[in-house]
């Protein structure tokens, strides 16, 4: 019988895309959606659906054996801005939840993992523009300390025990379906929205503040190849760097000025703006591309039409429906 696929945290930004688009590829019923709470999204809810508490080893080990599954999406996670109000909770559920999995595969009880890295691994002392793959690492987010820990365990179960596990560093992932939850960059999908519906926003990172950014369909495209790849071409087993475009929310708001003339910015940066300047401001990704074909296909312009596009269309299939 051919395994099924699980994404834990399918409730989250990444995780209804992904559930979307492996949906679509691998058929409703193989994908079982997953989060630690129950959910009514329509999209979460055409397959199989799970709550999961990604700390509760027994009920993923049952969940895992009743949908005989094969490939685990962790996405389950506290992000940055989240992660610093509760360091404690962050570390126990971003640790706690790998390892629950890392063991899971160790015991052969299934095949592969997806784990999230991000950008967020990298720190104030990292060559801020075109990080290598390889380069100093010294986070200060408790978030970035999870991931890079993260990491090094998802190599060292690889080294050690075999385990087929694949990471992506993500940079700030921005789409139109779905709302980010918690994260420094999540000024950069709140923008578009706060534009459209009131022609202004506040942001809360300063304006010259760059950093490396992904449309969400590109980021979907990478977690789907690099799971797809054969195992022998994936050479680095903590994390890949994977770049999309870079831009500043003053940037952002230039060209969304092109588009709705009247918009207007405000700054008042808040904690999240320590966290933004300890991150890098573009990425290398020649590894990804050198290993398993990665390139991206959003640039900062086709990134920005697209969310003005696909927002508006959203909005006015709502009013269509509610008139
Ligand atoms: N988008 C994430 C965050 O801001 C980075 O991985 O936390």
């Amino acid at each position: 019988m051919e395994s099924n696929t699980l994404i834990i945290g399918a409730s989250g930004q990444i995780g209804i895309e992904l559930t979307m688009a492996l949906r679509k590829k691998l058929g409703a019923n193989r994908v079982v959606a997953s989060d630690i709470r129950a959910t009514t999204d329509p999209e979460l809810l055409s397959g199989p659906f799970e709550v999961i508490d990604v700390l509760d080893k027994d009920t993923l080990e049952n969940i895992v054996s009743k949908h005989n599954i094969g490939e685990v999406y962790l996405l389950a996670a506290l992000l940055s801005a989240t992660a610093e109000k509760n360091p404690e909770f962050a570390w126990r559920l971003n640790m706690d939840g790998l390892f629950n999995v890392l063991e899971l595969a160790k015991a052969k009880k299934i095949s592969k993992i997806f784990w999230p890295s991000s950008i967020a691994v990298f720190g104030p002392s990292t060559p801020r523009h075109n990080t290598p793959q390889h380069t100093v690492m010294e986070p200060t987010t408790v978030y970035g300390i999870s991931k890079l820990a993260g990491e090094r365990w998802c190599a060292y179960y690889h080294e050690r025990f075999g385990v087929d596990v694949r990471s992506i560093r993500y940079p700030g992932l921005i789409g139109f379906r779905s709302d980010p939850g918690g994260g420094t960059t999540d000024y950069a999908v709140d923008i578009f929205h706060k534009a459209i519906e009131s022609g202004s926003y506040n942001c809360f990172l300063k304006e010259d503040t760059e950093l490396p950014m992904m449309m969400m369909e590109d980021a979907i495209r990478a977690t789907i190849s690099i799971m797809e790849a054969p195992a022998d071409s994936i050479k680095e087993r903590g994390g890949y760097n994977i770049a999309g475009c870079s831009f500043t929310p003053s940037q952002i708001a230039s060209i969304i000025q092109r588009d709705i003339a009247a918009f207007s910015i405000t700054y008042t940066p808040d904690f999240r703006q320590a966290i933004a300047d300890s991150w890098p401001a573009s990425i290398d990704d020649s590894a990804a591309n050198a290993d398993w074909g990665w390139k991206s296909e959003y640039d900062t312009e086709k990134l920005c039409a697209t969310m003005l596009a696909e927002i508006r269309k959203k909005k006015a299939n709502i009013l269509e429906t509610h008139s």
